[in-house]
Formats: C-alpha cells, structure tokens, sequence
C-alpha cells in the first residue's frame, strides 16, 4: 500500500516566522500558537475579476439553526430509515467510558489507517482515548451498522471531499466497513490527482476520498507536495474539482485549516481576504455548485464542522507551554471551547447554509471533539522528516496536536454520521 502525506503542513511548518500577519501582530502569543493560528487569519485569492460579487457582511440577526437545514426543506431524505428522538440533539452530550464497546475495531486491524494517524504502532503508551463512547443528552446513538451501511452503498459511492482531517474521518469509515468485508478489498490510490477509492467487490460500494483542502482550486491540491507555506485559493475554481464530484451518493464535505498565500508563477490580481470573508466565499460557492450539480431526492450531503486543535494548554488550565502532548485525560469543563477563529468560522457556515433550500446536513463536531484533548496523534506518528536533537529533546514542539489517533475521536464522527444518515 503506498501512503499519501495528507497531513497538514500546519502541524510541521516551520517557517511562519516569516509570515507577516497584521491581525494577531499585537498579540502576545507564544510562536508555537502563531505557527498554527496564523495560518488562519488571511487567505488571498486570485483573480480580481470575481472579487467583489458575493462577499456579503454578516448579517447580525441569524438565529442559531443549522442542524435542521435538512428534512424540513425538502420532506423525506434518501437514505431515512426512521427518525431521531423529538428534541434531541445527538451533538449536544458527554464523553462515557466504554471498555466493552470501544473502540469500534482494532488499529491493528485496519491496513487503512494512514500512519499519521496508527498511534499505538508508533509507541502510543496508553489506550485510553480509545474507550469513549458519544452520549447524547437527550437520546442515545444508534449503533453503527456496518451492514446496513454497506447495503445501502451497494451499487453506490460515498465521497468524501476536503483536507487532511476529513480524509481522517474517510479512513475511519474505511475501517468501520472493513471488518465485514475482510478479502474483498481494494485500494486504489493515484498520484496527483487526489483520489483515493476503497471498494468492496461483494457489495459493490466505492467509498472514496478527493484532496481538495479549500474546496476551490489552490496551490495546496498537490496530495503529495502541499507543503506550501504561501497558499491561495482562485475564486470561482469549484468547478475544477467539481466535475469529479458529480454522481456522488452520499458526500461529505468538510474545509477548515485555511491558510494566506500565493501560486509561485502568478503573482498578479492577488486579493487578501478575512478568513472569514474567504470562508464564506468558498462555501458559497459550494452551496452554488450543490444546487447545480446534486439531486436532493438521490444525494445526502454533509458537511463535517471545524475540527478543534489543542496548540496550547493554557486554554484548558494546564501550565503554560505545553500542548496535547502528554495529555491523556479528557477536557470536563462543558462549556470549554477553546480560542481560534472557529467560533466567527461556524457562524458563517450557519449563515450560509440556512439560506440554501438544497438539505445540506451539519456534522457539528466541533464541541464534542474540544474536549478530546487527549486524543490527538501527538508525537506517535510517522515523522516525514527526520527529527532533530533539539526536537528530539522538547517532544511539545512536534506534537501534532490537529490530527485524531484512530480508533478514536472520529469514529464518533461517523457514528453521528450514521445516525444522521438514516434517522435524520
Ligand atoms: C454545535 O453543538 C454545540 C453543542 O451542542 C452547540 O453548543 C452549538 O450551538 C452547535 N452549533 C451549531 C452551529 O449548531
Ligand atoms: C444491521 O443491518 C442489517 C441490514 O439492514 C440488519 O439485517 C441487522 O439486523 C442489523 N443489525 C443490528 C444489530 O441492528
Ligand atoms: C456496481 O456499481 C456501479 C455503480 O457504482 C454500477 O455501474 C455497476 O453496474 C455495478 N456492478 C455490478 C456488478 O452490480
Ligand atoms: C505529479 O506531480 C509531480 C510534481 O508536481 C509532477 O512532476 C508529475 O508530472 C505529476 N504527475 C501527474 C500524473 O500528474
Ligand atoms: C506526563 O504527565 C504525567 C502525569 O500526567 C507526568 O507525571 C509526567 O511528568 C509528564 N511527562 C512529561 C514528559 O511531561
């Protein structure tokens, strides 16, 4: 099996310092949070021409309703089964210890798991971040049914479009369904161009993940060579990914780690943006080409939140300098959020989707994930470069505190895909 690099570049790049970042400059932050908050603040976009259609303001009166854009507009959904409990919101809950259901399926034995993300074959210590299972306030989950998964896919294709964190999730689901269909599998990953397709002869199903980190065209589509530390996106280039989108039965979007930049051959016409401003755009673009492009009666889209990171201690009360490393309890305080633009980022995805009638289901696994802290892929896993001594020393300063070990964190993620899925 050959192993693509999709992990972001944001857990290894090493030469912010030679960013300029207007907006955090007045901010007393330690360099190791600049190093991954930075890369959020700007985004710069090519092509001037389309610049100033579209970018509307916030508006300031949006209500809070985002996980009900779906049923309601368009009646039944495909896919529906049943339904969930009145009044419960499956991602409003609390972490519970599971030694006897979680996790979900072995890391040893899923051969899919990227090795960014195999903690234990990379001397992962504990276990424990394995053993939590997702409980709604209000309801319980219902089980993930590899089965009925892999039924319903028969004859189908499941996409799963976006950047190093949704291909996380796209390697969970891999894994999830593996265990049934032990032999019967294939994977199938080509170079360039993004793609990687796990399919199952027996039922049929092609599930399959497309590279495409801003949705937009960018200089970071390369799945190999991505480490730019300049990214931009070109407006109005969804169409480019698109086009391989189309057909797609089930495809789950997701779009976070956003970063300013620019491609090396064209300098020109470069407009910088808020990333909230570049946020909105992108998505607006998405919500265009879903409508174009997508049948609601046959088609389920989704569109998986921002994944938190934990860069900082501080933030949950631990003693300054630190990170996830080393960290292998959970955050308890059910309010924690944690600081970064994901709060001003998830207003702008409830805009934008509450005006589109096209039934886009919100995966709202940002506050759930904000307390796994002790989840992240932290130092066990493969390094694309050998480490230093002075690395080697401090391990805080390469811990990868964006990405999920797997089992773990984002098979919940698929679980309350599954539920949303088939008891929307
Ligand atoms: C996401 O879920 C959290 C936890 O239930 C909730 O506080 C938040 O309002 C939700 N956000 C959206 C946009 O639905
Ligand atoms: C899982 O789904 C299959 C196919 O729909 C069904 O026959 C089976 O009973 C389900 N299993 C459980 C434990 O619900
Ligand atoms: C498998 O599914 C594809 C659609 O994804 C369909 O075109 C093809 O005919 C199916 N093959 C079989 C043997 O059912
Ligand atoms: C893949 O990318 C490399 C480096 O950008 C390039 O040299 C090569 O031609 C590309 N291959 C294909 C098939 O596009
Ligand atoms: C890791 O945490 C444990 C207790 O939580 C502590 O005793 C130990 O010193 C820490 N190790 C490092 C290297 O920080």
């Amino acid at each position: 099996m050959k192993t693509l690099d999709l992990s972001s570049s944001a857990s290894s790049s090493s030469s912010s310092s030679s960013f300029s970042f207007p907006v955090l400059k007045k901010i007393p932050l330690s360099p190791y949070l600049l190093t991954l908050l930075a890369p959020l603040a700007l985004v710069a976009v090519l092509y001037g021409e389309e610049f100033f259609f579209n970018l509307g303001k916030p508006k300031l009166n949006t209500a809070p309703v985002v996980s009900t854009t779906d049923e309601k507009k368009t009646g039944k959904l495909p896919f529906a089964i049943g339904k969930t409990e009145d009044g419960c919101d499956i991602f409003s809950g609390r972490w519970v210890r599971d030694d006897l259901n979680r996790p979900l399926y072995e890391e040893s034995e899923c051969p899919y798991i990227r090795p960014q993300l195999t903690c234990q074959e990379h001397g992962r210590p504990d276990k424990d971040y394995q053993h939590w299972r997702w409980q709604p306030h209000r309801c319980s989950l219902p089980r993930f049914n590899a089965t009925l998964m892999l039924e319903t896919l028969r004859g189908k294709r499941m996409l799963f479009v976006g950047d190093s964190l949704n291909n996380g999730q796209y390697n969970s689901m891999v894994c999830l369904l593996h265990r049934l269909t032990p032999g019967h599998t294939k994977f199938i990953e080509t170079n360039n161009n993004s793609l990687a397709a796990y399919t199952t002869k027996e039922y049929n199903a092609t599930i399959e993940f497309y590279w495409a980190p801003f949705l937009l065209e960018s200089n970071s589509d390369n799945a190999v060579i991505h480490r730019i530390t300049d990214r931009i996106v070109r407006k109005g280039s969804i169409n480019k990914h698109g086009q391989h989108w189309k057909g797609a039965d089930i495809i789950v979007f997701n779009t976070y780690l956003w970063r300013k930049g620019s491609f090396d051959d064209e300098k020109k016409e470069i407009v910088r943006l808020t990333t909230e401003d570049a946020y909105r755009m992108a998505l607006k673009n998405l919500v265009r080409w879903i409508r174009k492009n997508m049948d609601p009666q046959k088609t389920r889209v989704f569109f998986t939140s921002m994944s938190p990171i934990h860069v900082t201690s501080i933030e949950w009360g631990s003693k300054a300098g630190g990170n996830c490393y080393n960290e292998t309890t959970l955050i308890e305080d059910p309010t924690y959020w944690g600081s970064d633009c994901k709060k001003s980022l998830m207003r702008v995805t409830e805009e934008v989707f509450s005006e589109t009638k096209f039934p886009i289901t919100f995966l709202n696994i940002t506050q759930l994930s904000s307390y796994r802290k002790d989840a992240h892929a932290s130092i066990y896993k493969k390094q694309w470069y050998p480490l230093t001594k002075e690395q080697l020393a401090n391990p805080v300063s390469y811990a990868d505190c964006i990405h999920w070990c797997l089992p773990g964190v984002q098979d919940t993620w698929n679980e309350l895909l599954f539920a949303k899925l088939f008891y929307p």
